[in-house]
């Protein structure tokens, strides 16, 4: 299918867009703008700070609709009062949402109309954080929207970068595309989105994902691990929910926010991904290998740290951890699984062989060391399988972000995991 036959999964929807009183308040005019072009209806709910960055105009004249930003006027009420606002949505989105507003919704102040409208909506509630990134790093900050999350509230970013005051780091609002696409994505059905994805085949399978790296405790202060960063497990589990299907990501620990729609199982050691793996494996289709698990752990683990002591050298005695893809495949034969083989030479030769050895369906090849792979953002790899002559296939993907990749990779072994 292609992307033309794109649905427009907001067409009728309600959704009561909250402003809030931040420079990132302007891009809520192009948030405004792509919402009504997805076809939802908008009615756009400001604080008091909101007017100091932008004109309820801009909204009127984008949405086609009065806005509204009073809770005790009697001629509001007798229009389209705040419960009826409450009742009409069937999305609420806060974009930009402050500080200030994060720390009223969290607490159930209901001081102004926003603020009345979510404790007065059973609408699903989202939120785009925009502020200063020691603002956003602040314990108080991130301990009120974890409540939010608590009470269900889903999390749109915030994002990395360059912020209007002149700081750089977390805080700044999500683009208004990504908004949408974030909304699009968790708001349409499995057959939505693998129409909307272009990749066909997946849609209601169950997708298991390990990503990350493996953390190997050696005393309760250090433990072995690699460079992993997750972004190639993380990028495969957006683009395969993005196709339709349903995703467990079981993550060792990243710096990465999960994507929208899947089910996160995080997992510190391999001994914990291979117990994940196996209780997600049962129900699951396509099982795909992206973790980096640390082959070795300590033999023993230090109840208290280790001392230096007087020796110049020391040494550790390792033992080899449990093999999660190869135990995967052998427990779930008609499980589809998919490994990596990261590899520093022979690259081809040395994962053909690990295709064989783990009795995979599929490897992908990935040229490892030098800057390469690990911890990046862009990435180039070899897709290796057997035909149903047993003669080895290969298929290459030139460097290209791992977004597009994880999307070229999934609809090639979609394709191929439907002719099983
Ligand atoms: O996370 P990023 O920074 O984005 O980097 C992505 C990546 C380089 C980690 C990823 O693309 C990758 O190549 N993952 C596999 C890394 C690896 O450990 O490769 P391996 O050749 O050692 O293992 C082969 C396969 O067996 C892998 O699918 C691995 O997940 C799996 N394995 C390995 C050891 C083990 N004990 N259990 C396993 O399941």
């Amino acid at each position: 299918m292609s992307a033309q036959t794109a649905l427009p999964t907001l067409q009728g929807k309600h959704i009561v867009l909250g402003v809030s009183g931040g420079i990132a308040a302007y891009k809520s005019a192009l948030l405004a703008r792509l919402l009504k072009k997805a076809g939802a209806d908008i009615k756009v709910v400001m604080t008091q700070g909101a007017h100091a960055f932008i004109t309820p105009l801009t909204f009127q004249a984008l949405t086609g609709n009065s806005v509204h930003d009073t809770l005790l006027d009697a001629d509001a009420e007798a229009g389209m009062g705040h419960i009826e606002l409450a009742r009409w949505a069937d999305l609420v989105v806060i974009a930009p949402a402050t500080a200030n507003v994060i720390a009223r919704l969290a607490n159930g102040h209901a001081d102004d109309l926003l603020t009345t409208i979510c404790l007065a909506s059973p609408a699903p509630k989202y939120l785009a954080p925009a502020m200063n990134q020691q603002m956003w790093s602040n314990p108080i900050v991130r301990a009120n929207t974890e409540r939010l999350e608590t009470f269900g509230w889903s999390l749109l970013g915030p994002d990395d970068g360059e912020q209007a005051c002149g700081d750089v780091g977390s805080g700044r609002m999500l683009e208004p595309e990504t908004i949408v696409e974030r909304l699009l994505s968790s708001t349409s059905s499995p057959a939505e989105r693998a129409s909307r994805s272009g990749i066909s085949g997946i849609s209601g399978k169950k997708v298991v994902i390990t990503a990350g790296p493996t953390r190997e405790a050696l005393d309760p202060v250090r433990y072995l691990s690699n460079y992993s960063s997750g972004k190639m497990g993380y990028a495969l589990a957006a683009a395969a929910y993005a196709a339709g299907a349903s995703v467990t990501l079981i993550s060792g620990p990243v710096q990465l926010e999960p994507p929208t729609g899947i089910t996160v199982v995080n997992v510190t050691s391999a001994e914990q991904m291979l117990d994940a793996a196996r209780s997600e494996s049962s129900d699951a289709d396509i099982f795909i290998a992206a973790a980096a698990v640390a082959d070795f752990r300590p033999q023993q683990v230090a109840e208290h740290k280790i001392k230096k002591g007087g020796d110049s050298t020391a040494s550790l005695e390792l033992v080899k951890n449990p093999d999660i893809v190869a135990t995967i495949a052998g427990e779930y034969a008609s499980l589809f699984c998919v490994g990596f083989a990261a590899e520093t030479q022979s690259l081809l030769e040395n994962a053909s062989s690990k295709l064989t050895r783990k009795k995979l369906d599929m490897i992908v090849a990935n040229q490892v060391g030098e800057g390469l792979a690990f911890d990046q953002d862009s990435n180039a790899v070899t897709l290796l399988w057997q035909d149903a002559q047993q003669t080895l296939q290969q298929r290459a993907f030139p460097m290209q972000s791992k977004h597009q990749l994880a999307r070229q990779l999934l609809d090639a072994i979609f394709a191929h995991y439907q002719t099983q």
